[in-house]
This record gives structure tokens, sequence and C-alpha cells, in this order.
């Protein structure tokens, strides 16, 4: 496995990979890996003959009050575990390789309509144009045939999913299912900021989820009604939501005759924000 942090040591690693014509399958990440980001790299070896993973603190996609200076930076554990999964080339290039023009820069991408601009996009303005941004320049510095992404961010993947889509973009996105810990809290880095009271409450938020999903599929349809239930027993475990929602899986409102839903969720608990969501089919 090379660890490179320029794009010109990325592209010697690449064309040796590219004259023997293999397959580039490419995960991206923010580090501070976990088993879910395993699982990512897991599949893309088996999708593609070199893997490539992607270690970016994405500076773009962060509010001014959110926690990019906090964000764990671990790439020597990441480093461990991205050896023990067999990953070929880990990139992790420093703010000023991605934007080699200047930070910011003057050209983003910018995914509209429902799957962007509600939920996520409603309490984060900005969030999915860092992201739609960076997951660009990765695809153009590294040509993956094939992407993996987590499910986890469910809104992330649709908004990923419709720039490939609107731009043509020659790639595959493969969504993977979200991992969780025993008690149900779906895994992330941002897991450790919770002090040890509030990890104990935290699987209550998956809880939510799961008990809106479950009235569902045994046919309640008053989601508004369902989704507040919800958001109060949050809120009187300490939990402050900022919404908990049924949505069709490209986000728009749940149809009459869905075939499947998701429920989606954000909320604070103490200095923490969490997301998590859950699907169903009907
Ligand atoms: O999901 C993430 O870790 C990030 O949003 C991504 C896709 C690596 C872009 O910075």
């Amino acid at each position: 496995m090379r660890i490179v942090h320029k794009v010109s040591d990325l592209h010697t690693e690449l064309s040796d990979w590219r004259a023997g014509l293999e397959s580039v399958a490419l995960v991206p990440t923010m580090g501070n890996l976990h088993a879910g980001h395993a699982s990512l790299v897991k599949r893309a070896r088996q999708l593609g003959e070199c893997v490539v993973v992607s270690i970016f603190v994405n500076p773009l996609q962060f509010g001014p009050h959110e926690d990019f200076e906090r964000y764990p930076r671990t790439l020597a554990a990441d480093a461990k575990l991205l050896e023990a999964e067999h990953a070929d080339v880990v990139f992790a290039p420093a703010v000023a390789d991605m934007y080699p023009a200047g930070y910011p820069p003057l050209t983003s991408v910018h995914v509209g309509g429902t799957v962007a601009e509600t939920l996520e996009g409603d309490f984060r303005p900005g969030h999915f144009t860092g992201v739609a941004t960076v997951v660009n320049i990765l695809f153009n510095l590294v040509q993956p045939r094939v992407a993996i992404f987590g499910e986890k961010d469910w809104q992330q993947l649709q908004v990923i999913r419709r720039m490939v889509a609107d731009l043509g973009m020659p790639v595959r996105i493969v969504g993977m299912p979200t991992l969780r810990e025993a008690d149900g809290l779906a895994m992330s880095s941002r897991n450790q900021y919770l002090q040890p009271d509030e990890r104990a409450r935290a699987p209550l938020l998956h809880a939510a989820l799961q008990a809106v999903a479950t009235a569902t599929a045994e046919g309640r349809r008053d989601f508004d009604v369902l989704c507040a239930e919800q958001k109060a027993v949050l809120e009187n475990a300490g939990f402050r939501p900022q919404y908990l929602e049924v949505r069709e899986p490209d986000l728009t409102p749940p149809r009459e005759d869905s075939a499947r839903l998701v429920v989606l969720a954000a909320a604070h608990l103490g200095a923490t924000r969490l997301i998590d969501n859950v699907s169903l089919r009907l």
C-alpha cells in the first residue's frame, strides 16, 4: 500500500495501474476510519482491481460554527486499518493540494432541488456544494470506474448520484449499508465527541427512526403525527432534534404508492450532531 499526499505522486501511482488497464475503485473519506469505512473498502476490493482511499477533511463542506478544526485526524491508525483491508493507494492531500489555485475555489458544483436543498441542506447551508465540489475533484484526479459511499449519509449519497447523472460522469456510485454498534447507534467518527451519559442515550435516535419505520410498515400514514411523537421522545431524552421526516429514497415527499421509504433524522446531543436514517420496503 502506498500513501501519497501530492497530486503528482497520485498520478505516478495510478499511471502504473492504468497502464495495466486496471479498474480503479475509490472510497472517499475524511479519515478517522472505523468498521463502517472498512466495509466500504471491502466492497471496493470486490469491485475494482486498484483500490484508492482518499482521506481529506474538506473545509469547504463545513459551516463556520461546525467541527472542522476538531474533526479527528488519525492518519497513522487509518493507514493500519487500510493496510489490513488491502487498499492499494491512500491519497491524503493537504488543502493546498486539493485546491491548488487557492482556497476557497472560485468554481464549485451546486446540486439544487429537493435532493440537496431540504433536511441537511436546510440546516447546513453550503454543505452539499462543498461535498459535490470535493467529490468532483476527487473523481477528476482519481478517475475511478466505481466509487463507494456509506448509506449513513443517505442524502449525501443521493446528491452524489444526482450530480453524476446530471453531469454524465463515467463513474458507478455504490451505496453500502450503515454499520451499527451493538446498541443500534450508527457508527460515526463523531460518536467519540459524546460524553459517557450522552453515549448511553445516543441509540435512542435509531430507536426513534425504527419506531416510525415499524409504524409505517404496520400501515400508519400520518407521518407528521408519527414523526412529532418521536421528536418529543427524543426531546424528553435531552436531544435537540433538527428534523425527523419520512421521505421517498430521492428525498421527495412520500407518495401514495411508495415502494420504499426512508426515515431520516438529525439531532444534537450535547455538543454532538448525530444523523441517521432507516429505510423500509413496503
Ligand atoms: O462522507 C464523507 O466522509 C465526506 O462527506 C466525503 C464524501 C468524503 C466528502 O468529503
